[in-house]
């Protein structure tokens, strides 16, 4: 089998953000999604993954390489504009020639645990698998209704009056015969060319389509919002170790992870939380569920429930940072020089939320 990751799209909902940087290489718990993603794919045994790439790809290109510290092989696959999943399968033709494979959405974040799922599809003769969760507000997603024998009737992307709860994941496995799908449909309404369209296609001619219903979390990282659930989710799940520097004067929960090279001086800081490399916590309170990523400082300052991406600094802001996501090289501070009042230099929609 091989592996195809969709690491193309635009990435509009989380801007400004990914105005400098590709949505998959936000990390997560100090990871980049796209890295987990590699990592579910590698740990299911699969070696040839294809990544597909859009106007971001020379980000992709210099953060992943061609796979080697993960012991696969990494294809590139252009796609020149963004014109839905299902167009993305049919520009990795060539990559994927007649091999069974496994898709994955580059921006979808899974609990661990799938690697079964794979080796069963690629042992059985559906000539598809999807994965589906029961989720509170299916209407934003693709959904599944499915026949009292369990067989998939229909998928509708988006629908208005959802007929069911289930929601597709971005995880989907095809055999060859999804090239004909994907040549049979139209562009739909939005003008994408849509996976939910190519598997109904599927469906309608008679192919198998098995749906498997997924009992863990799965969260697609579209807003910031979803971002800091999938950070609350994975520093849950990781393996915690102090590895940097801890003064006397410090304390330091169970479930911390303090990374090579970062420094903790008088400071509080409580699990799950993660702080990279080379960053340094100096008089300040790190609260549950947050990420300080590599070479952050904070001084003087509070925070939790908040993701720090690398080399931004928070200095004596007086006030508690929390429920935030806050881009790399940022600077928040407190001035020096009179009026006093803020002075923001903020990118185009930057949000910022002010008691
Ligand atoms: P989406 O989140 O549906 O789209 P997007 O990344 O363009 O985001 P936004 O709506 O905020 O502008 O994409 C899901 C994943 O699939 C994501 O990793 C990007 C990838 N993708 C492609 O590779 N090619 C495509 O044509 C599309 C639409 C998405």
């Amino acid at each position: 089998m091989k592996g195809l990751i969709l690491s193309g799209g635009t990435g509009s909902r989380l801007y400004p953000l990914t105005y400098s940087n590709a949505k998959q290489l936000i990390p997560v718990a100090n990871k980049p999604i796209l890295f987990r993603v590699i990592e579910s794919i590698r740990d299911a045994g699969i070696t040839e993954i294809g990544i597909v790439v859009g106007s971001t790809a020379d980000k992709i290109k210099e953060a992943v390489g061609r796979g080697g510290r993960w012991g696969v092989q990494i294809t590139y696959i252009q796609q020149d504009q963004p014109l839905g999943l299902a167009h993305a399968v049919k520009v990795s033709q060539d990559f994927l020639g007649d091999d069974r494979f496994v898709m994955f959405l580059g921006d979808n974040v899974i609990e661990g645990g799938i690697s079964p799922l794979i080796a069963q599809f690629a042992e059985s003769e559906w000539n598809s698998q999807i994965v589906l969760t029961r989720i509170e507000q299916p209407e934003q997603y693709g959904v599944a209704e499915l026949g009292e024998d369990g067989r998939i009737i229909r998928l509708i992307e988006k629908p208005k009056n959802p007929p069911s709860d289930l929601a597709l994941v971005g995880i989907y496995m095809f055999d060859a015969n999804v090239f004909k799908a994907v040549d049979g449909i139209k562009p739909s309404w939005r003008g994408e060319l849509e996976i939910t369209d190519a598997i109904q296609w599927l469906v309608d001619h008679d192919y198998r389509v098995h749906p498997y219903i997924h009992r863990g979390w799965w969260i697609d990282t579209g807003r910031p919002g979803d971002m800091l659930e999938a950070n609350d989710l994975v520093l849950e799940e990781i393996e915690y170790a102090i590895e940097g520097y801890v003064d006397r004067d410090s304390q330091v929960g169970r479930r911390v992870t303090i990374e090579q090279g970062a420094e903790i001086i008088n400071s509080v800081v409580r699990g799950p939380a993660i702080i990279g490399e080379g960053a340094r916590i100096i008089n300040s309170y790190i609260g549950p569920f947050t990420s300080i990523a590599n070479n952050v400082t904070i001084e003087d300052s509070e925070i939790e429930h908040s993701m720090v991406l690398s080399n931004s600094r928070i200095n004596d802001i007086g006030t508690r940072i929390q429920d935030s996501l806050i881009g790399s090289n940022v600077t928040i501070s407190r001035s020096p020089i009179k009026p006093k009042a803020l002075k923001l230099t903020l990118a185009d929609h930057s949000q910022v939320g002010i008691l």
